[in-house]
């Protein structure tokens, strides 16, 4: 991606999405923050520096050239609502994870099969909707050290997921094409098996990492 394209991160206030948009802007991409309080994410983007921005989410998808969504699943519908007006032709990367309290160590995908397809069916056809970044904990994302964790991109359209391959790398991951929006609906489900992970065996926040020396499809 070039380094003048925005990315804006919606919800970026959070555990994730000052992550993602922390590494990002470490990496030289613009980054703008958006919150349901313009001045809440003023104070991330002051956090995080490297020139981020914070602005309403509405303003912020609408400054993003690349538009990330990293609020709680129970948010989604609303927060997909406020951005919808601004994302039309735009690159949106999903990252809900459909958990549904208290038992968040179950697999409850919702009945559109994924909430990467339910973000399309409210966003509409013309967004190239994106997924990744289920599996990656976020405290881990918040540190500079390098945490080993492959990020699975899904999508219909593939040049869109490889900007998003590429911003999973700019991250310091390792972003892999796993097929189709659809698909999305394991990376999903594996989050809960993660989070089982993390209490039975007492791991510091688990993630996944493919075995196998995997040849670069674009290199
Ligand atoms: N945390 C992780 O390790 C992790 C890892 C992989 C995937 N995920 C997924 O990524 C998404 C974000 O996770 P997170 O841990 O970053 O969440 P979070 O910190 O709990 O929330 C992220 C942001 O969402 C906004 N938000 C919260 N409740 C809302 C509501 N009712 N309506 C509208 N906006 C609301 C808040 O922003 P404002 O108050 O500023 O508007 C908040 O800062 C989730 O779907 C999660 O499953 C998380």
């Amino acid at each position: 991606m070039e380094n003048q394209q925005i990315v804006a991160v919606v919800g970026g206030t959070g555990a994730l999405g000052a992550a993602i948009a922390g590494r990002l802007a470490k990496a030289g991409i613009a980054i703008v923050i958006g919150s349901r309080s313009a001045e809440s994410a003023q104070a991330t983007a002051d956090a995080i520096g490297h020139g981020a921005r914070g602005m309403s989410n509405p303003d912020a998808a609408a400054a993003g050239d690349v538009v990330i969504v990293t609020v709680p699943f129970a948010a989604q519908a609303s927060t997909m609502a406020d951005i919808a007006p601004h994302v039309g032709g735009k690159i949106v990367v999903d990252t809900t994870v459909p958990l549904v309290p208290p038992k968040v160590m179950r697999v409850q995908l919702p009945p559109e099969g994924s909430a990467a397809v339910r973000a399309q069916g409210m966003l509409g056809e013309d967004v190239r909707m994106v997924s990744a970044f289920h599996n990656v904990a976020a405290h881990k994302l918040a540190t500079d050290a390098d945490i080993g964790c492959d990020v699975l991109v899904f999508g219909d359209d593939k040049a869109a997921r490889s900007v998003v391959v590429g911003l999973a790398n700019a991250a310091g991951l390792r972003g892999l094409h796993a097929g189709a929006l659809a698909n999305s609906a394991a990376a999903e489900a594996l989050t809960s098996i993660l989070i089982f992970l993390n209490k039975t065996y007492k791991v510091d926040g688990a993630g996944i990492r493919i075995t196998g020396d995997l040849i670069d499809p674009e290199a």
